[in-house]
C-alpha cells in the first residue's frame, strides 16, 4: 500500500472507493484494515444520523472479527476493539452507542500507538463556517470536525484531534432565525455541541477523549432526531 493511501484521511463522512477482500486469510493487514476502518466508520455515520438500528450490523462484524498474525502483545488491543463493539450491539439507546464508538476509536489507537504509528492526518484545512444561519455550512463544518476528532482517536494525531476541538468549540450555530418546533431544545443541543468542543480542546488523555467524542456524537443524533433530520451519508461498503 503506497504512500498516499496511508495518509487518506481516516474520514467516516469521506466516500472511499474501496473494496476490502472478504478473505481475511489471504490479505495482507493492511488491506485488511481498510475493512476495519470501513464498519467503524459506518458505525460512526449511523450514530451520527441518530440511526441505532444501523449500527447493529457493522459494530457486529466489528465484535466478531479477528486478525490473525498480530504482533505480540497486540491481541489485548484487538479484544478491546471487539469489547468495544460489542457494547454498541448492546446499546439500548443512541447516547449509549456513541460512548461505545469513542471506545471502539480509542482501541483503534491504542494499538496503532504501539505497532503501527506511521499513519499522519490529513484534510487539516477547515472549511469556512457560512454565514448566520447557513445551516448547511454549520452542518458541513460539524461533519468535518467530527471527523478530525475521529483521526485524532484513530491514528492517534494530537493535530487532527486539536483541529476538531478547535471547529466545535468556535462559532456555535445562531438558531434565532431558523424555524424548529422545540427552538429551545435545538439551543440546547448547539450550545452543547460548542460546551464540549471546548472540553474537548482541554484533553490529553485517549480516554477522556473517546468519552468526549461518544457525548458529541450523540449531540448530533440527538438534534438530528429533534429536528427530524437523517443526514444522507453514503453506505460504506466494508
Ligand atoms: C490490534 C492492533 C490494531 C487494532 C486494534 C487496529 N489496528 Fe489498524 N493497524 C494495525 C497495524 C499493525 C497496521 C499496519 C498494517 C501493515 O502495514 O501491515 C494498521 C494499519 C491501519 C490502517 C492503514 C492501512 C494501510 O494502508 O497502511 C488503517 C486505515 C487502520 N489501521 C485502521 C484501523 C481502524 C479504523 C481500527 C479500529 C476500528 C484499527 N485500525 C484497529 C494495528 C491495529
Ligand atoms: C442543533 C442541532 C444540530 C446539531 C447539534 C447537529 N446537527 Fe447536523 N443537522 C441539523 C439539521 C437541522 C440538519 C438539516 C440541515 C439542512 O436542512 O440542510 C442537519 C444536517 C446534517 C448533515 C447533512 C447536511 C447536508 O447538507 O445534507 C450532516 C452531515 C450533519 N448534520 C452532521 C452533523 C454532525 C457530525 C453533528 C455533530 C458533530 C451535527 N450534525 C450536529 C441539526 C443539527
Amino acid at each position: 500500500m503506497n504512500r498516499l493511501l496511508r495518509t487518506a484521511a481516516l474520514s467516516a463522512l469521506a466516500t472511499l472507493a474501496f473494496q476490502p477482500s472478504s478473505s481475511p486469510a489471504q490479505v495482507p493487514t493492511s488491506q485488511r484494515m481498510w475493512s476495519h476502518f470501513l464498519a467503524a466508520a459506518e458505525v460512526q455515520t449511523a450514530v451520527i444520523r441518530g440511526d441505532l438500528e444501523a449500527t447493529k450490523e457493522a459494530a457486529a462484524w466489528l465484535a466478531e472479527y479477528d486478525e490473525p498474525g498480530l504482533p505480540d502483545g497486540a491481541e489485548a488491543f484487538l479484544r478491546e476493539l471487539q469489547r468495544a463493539a460489542a457494547r454498541v450491539v448492546e446499546a439500548t439507546t443512541i447516547e449509549a452507542a456513541g460512548a461505545a464508538t469513542g471506545r471502539i476509536a480509542a482501541a483503534c489507537g491504542s494499538c496503532h500507538r504501539e505497532y503501527y504509528s506511521e499513519m499522519e492526518p490529513t484534510g487539516l484545512v477547515e472549511p469556512t463556517p457560512g454565514g448566520k444561519g447557513d445551516l448547511a455550512a454549520h452542518m458541513a463544518r460539524h461533519a468535518w470536525a467530527a471527523d478530525r476528532l475521529w483521526d485524532g482517536l484513530v491514528l492517534p494525531s494530537n493535530a487532527a484531534w486539536e483541529a476538531g476541538a478547535d471547529a466545535f468549540a468556535g462559532v456555535p450555530l445562531d438558531t434565532d432565525d431558523l424555524a424548529f418546533d422545540n427552538p429551545e431544545g435545538v439551543r440546547a443541543l448547539a450550545n452543547r455541541t460548542h460546551e464540549l468542543g471546548r472540553r474537548a480542546g482541554l484533553e490529553t488523555e485517549p480516554s477522556l477523549r473517546a468519552r468526549t467524542y461518544g457525548e458529541l456524537l450523540s449531540a448530533c443524533a440527538a438534534c438530528h432526531q429533534m429536528t427530524g433530520q437523517k443526514p444522507a451519508i453514503k453506505k460504506l461498503d466494508w
